[in-house]
């Protein structure tokens, strides 16, 4: 399956294809120097099948996590590029979740103002959302993404195969990311979730939430408006996952819990609450209100005294809100005194 992300001068294909993993150079100029990035929780078999392909290609493995975005990290990937020589021609291979992803295309970004990257998403929450969309960033702090660019890769290569090693809780967490996407945009993809086991639906899964985020980042890739409903769920999702996530939670995880607050319609909840069950997600969390706020108020979503939050009362249909921000607290505090 192939999808195209239209955007000018910056379009580029995604693949979704079994086995694909072992056939980049079809998709992709691997006769120059690459440098595969990945994580040491990603399989090692994996990065040997990207190198056995690579004439003249060399791998820098970080330590899993979330801890990876980061400054130390950052510097710590340019400088082998600048060590390698890497020059302007040469070409990045993002292999990982989503922090692989937004980490090395945070540093293709900036590397010479700009080098070549593909996306080699190995997690669902990576191959069904992160990996395309031109989201690049790092943490700072407890901050999450908040230093970063819009840079998109050159091409996407999905091979689903990969995720038979993902583990479960894993898995279902960046099914999350499909449920958003069929919230906002797509109910058929409710449906799918409702009536099929995600693990052999998994293609259409990715397919159809691609597409929906394809749709969306075409008609508005910077975010002035129509993306943002992308942030479903994530406006308080990431203010769990920046106070609790590290610990605990991972990102859909939060999302899942964020999402809930935000459905105006009391039978789509129940809906979306019996999926979760059937995944196995929680939909609620016991928070410090004050605590989530504080995070939530640095979040690029505000706008002076104002945020914008993403509601949804018919699957598939999503509106923007924009409320004080002191207002979020008070919404907060309600929704989840302890
Ligand atoms: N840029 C965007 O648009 C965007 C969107 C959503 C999320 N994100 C970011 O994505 C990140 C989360 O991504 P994630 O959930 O993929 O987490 P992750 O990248 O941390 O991967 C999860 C874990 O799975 C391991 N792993 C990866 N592939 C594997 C495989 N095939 N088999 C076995 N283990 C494997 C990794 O080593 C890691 O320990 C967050 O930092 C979030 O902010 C970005
Ligand atoms: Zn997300």
């Amino acid at each position: 399956m192939k999808l195209t992300v239209n955007l000018q001068e910056k379009s580029y294909d995604i693949i979704i294809e079994h086995g694909v993993l072992s056939r980049v150079g079809e998709y992709a100029n691997l006769n120059r120097k690459v440098l595969v990035i990945s994580d040491d929780g990603v399989p090692k078999q994996y990065v040997d099948t990207l190198l056995s392909q690579c004439p003249q290609g060399y791998a820098h493995i970080v330590k899993q996590g979330e801890g990876a975005k980061s400054f130390p990290v950052y510097q710590e990937l340019c400088q082998k590029l600048l060590d390698l020589n890497f020059s302007r021609t040469d070409c990045i291979l993002a292999l990982g979740g989503g922090v692989i992803g937004d980490l090395s295309g945070f540093v293709a970004s900036t590397y010479l103002r700009g080098i070549e990257f593909i996306g080699i998403p190995t997690t669902t929450l990576s191959q069904i959302d992160s990996s395309i969309g031109g989201k690049v960033a790092i943490n700072l702090d407890d901050v999450k993404n908040i230093i970063g660019n819009f840079y998109h890769p050159s091409a996407v290569l999905i091979d689903p195969d990969t995720l038979k090693t993902l583990p479960e809780r894993h898995f279902v967490n960046g099914l999350v990311e499909a449920l958003k996407a069929g919230l906002i945009y797509d109910a058929s993809l409710l449906t799918l979730f409702e009536t099929c086991d995600p693990k052999t639906a998994i293609d259409q899964i990715i397919y159809q939430s691609l597409q929906v985020k394809k749709a969306v980042v075409e008609q508005d890739e910077k975010e002035q408006n129509l993306r943002k409903i992308l942030n479903f769920g994530h406006t308080l999702g990431h203010g769990i996952e920046s106070v609790y996530g590290l610990k605990d939670l991972l990102h859909g995880e939060c999302v899942a819990i964020g999402m809930i607050p935000m459905l105006e319609d009391d039978a789509l909840k129940q809906r979306v609450l019996q999926i979760y069950q059937k995944l196995g997600l929680q939909s609620d969390i016991a928070y410090d209100p004050d605590d989530v706020y504080a995070v939530m108020k640095k979040d690029k979503k505000v706008q002076g005294d104002f945020i914008t939050v993403v509601k949804v009362k018919e699957a598939g249909h999503a509106r923007l809100e924009k409320i004080p921000t002191p207002d979020l607290h008070q919404y907060l505090k309600s929704i989840n005194p302890i």
